[in-house]
């Protein structure tokens, strides 16, 4: 059959083309689903055969045609509204009429939204996999950092001393949500629809269970109005997809402004230069990883947009749909990569940590909360510190800033500090470091508190990692077990 005609017996004259053909089509973009697309065929084949819809010499004939529209690739497709279209146009050019046999019982509506779930899953798998790269970057560049204290900021002034420990810590949480996110919208990706066709099932025998088995689903769409139509699996995966890149603009902003102060030196390999001032070492990568949360919140923005109000069941909406979700799972697993490079290369410099982490009178909490711990009201040491907190500048020493805090008590209590607490205490509170290491309450930065955490995301990172590897592994089962189907007719 020649090409021509192949297409034809699809789209038959009326709908063989006009000026809006190629407006209809999403052959181009559909190149992201040509592998899903053919073993979604392959599994519908084996099924139909094992049913007794068709006969063996019929999937023989199919099964052998699939494998030479593989070969030849996406490139090589005739023409078609899609992917779906152009390869039965394929497989009906390479065997003839009876390669028609293979759309029995199902739609291009319950076979695009199988597509789009086969080649997601794999993306969502990636993505995953990013995030735990960066969160082992995160917890291993902590654990070399437990006694490296830093400021810490609120509003972006100093608030109080920390470690690079702690602040790491504080960022493989988040991204540990964020893996836990995707993982959780991989199991709602991976439910088979295929077999609801157009939207209403079909009068054919078929088994759905099977093919879902075939092709690595963990189980079968219930509905088959919903399977064919239903699309909130992209929602809430661009969902955490954007919170993910949301949480690692966060963490890049924060790298461009401690590069910016000399806290920490990214790698050359992270950074960039300018073309005309020879002296520059810019955080273009980190800057860039910033703003990829504009495409992954744009993308969610476009699909929810799309998806918002359509009646049941399928509309051709939809095929504007899924691009949005593989244009942000490509930027974001690029720019997680990108910052768990970043992170794993970049140097912190602990003595102009040091040397600032005092800065602001950033020790002010740690000195009321010495007060309080001597019986005083809070209120009251808050109000004493915060009453010397204005005379108090950065090249004060500890004898300097204790002598401004007496002088405030005298103010609000009428009595010396020190008839309510020795000098020691108060000079020892206003030490960077010691102020970290007192601050060892469950999640705080002292180094025996950030231990727990050391442990704790290390056995999350394990958990997750086996998550990972336990999907990729029933994937490739599930790869295995249909081509071995496959070749027991070819
Ligand atoms: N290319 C279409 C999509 O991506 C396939 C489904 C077409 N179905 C239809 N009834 N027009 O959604």
């Amino acid at each position: 059959m020649t090409e021509e005609s192949a297409g034809d017996v699809i789209r038959r004259d009326r709908f063989s083309g006009g000026p809006a053909r190629d407006f209809l089509s999403s052959l181009a973009a559909d190149e992201r689903i040509f592998e899903a697309d053919l073993a979604v065929d392959r599994a519908h084949v084996v099924m139909l055969t094992e049913q007794g819809i068709i006969d063996d010499c019929n999937a023989a004939d199919i099964l052998s045609a699939l494998d030479s529209v593989e070969k030849d690739g996406h490139a090589e497709l005739p023409g078609g509204e899609d992917v779906h279209e152009a390869i039965e146009a394929a497989v009906i050019q390479r065997v003839g009429e009876d390669g028609g046999k293979m759309h029995t019982a199902r739609s291009r509506n319950d076979e695009v939204a199988t597509c789009i779930r086969y080649r997601l899953r794999e993306d969502i798998l990636d993505a995953i996999e990013g995030t735990l790269a960066l969160r082992e970057a995160l917890t291993e560049t902590a654990a070399e950092h437990t006694e490296t204290v830093m400021p810490g900021y609120t509003h972006l002034q100093p608030a109080q001393p920390i470690t690079v420990a702690h602040y790491l810590l504080s960022y493989e949480a988040a991204v540990a949500r964020d893996t836990a996110r995707l993982l959780d919208a991989y199991g709602r990706i991976n439910q088979s629809p295929l077999g609801a066709a157009a939207f209403a099932g079909t009068t054919f025998d078929v088994d759905r269970e099977r093919t879902a088995d075939l092709l690595g689903f963990d189980s079968v769409l219930g509905n088959s109005m919903d399977a064919s139509s239903a699309r909130d699996f992209l929602a809430e995966t661009l969902g955490a997809l954007a919170t993910h890149a949301t949480t690692i603009s966060g963490l890049a902003e924060d790298l461009v402004i401690f590069a910016n102060k000399g806290y920490v030196d990214l790698s050359d390999d992270y950074s960039s230069t300018s073309s005309i001032m020879p002296q520059k070492k810019n955080p273009d990568t980190l800057e860039l990883v910033r703003g990829t949360a504009g495409d992954a919140v744009g993308g969610l923005s476009g699909l929810l947009t799309n998806l918002k109000g359509l009646p049941r069941a399928y509309n051709r909406d939809l095929q504007l749909a899924h691009p949005h979700a593989f244009r942000a799972v490509d930027a974001v697993v690029n720019a997680t990569d990108v910052a768990a490079g970043a992170v794993a290369t970049a140097t912190w410099n602990a003595d102009e940590l040091a040397a600032d982490a005092g800065d602001g009178f950033s020790t002010a909490t740690g000195v009321a909360d010495a007060l309080a711990t001597t019986g005083m009201p809070f209120r009251t040491a808050h109000e004493i510190v915060a009453a010397a907190a204005e005379g108090i500048d950065d090249a004060d020493d500890a004898a300097t800033i204790a002598a401004k805090l007496d002088a405030a008590a005298e103010g609000v209590l009428g009595e010396p500090l020190w008839t309510r607490v020795n000098r020691e205490t108060v000079e020892a509170a206003l030490d960077p470091a010691e102020s970290v290491s007192s601050r060892d309450s469950l999640g705080g930065p002292a180094a025996s508190a950030v231990e727990t955490q050391l442990d704790d995301a290390r056995a999350r990172f394990g958990d997750d990692a086996d998550s990972v590897a336990a999907r990729r592994d029933a994937l490739a089962q599930a790869n295995e077990k249909l081509r071995a189907e496959v070749d027991s007719y070819v």
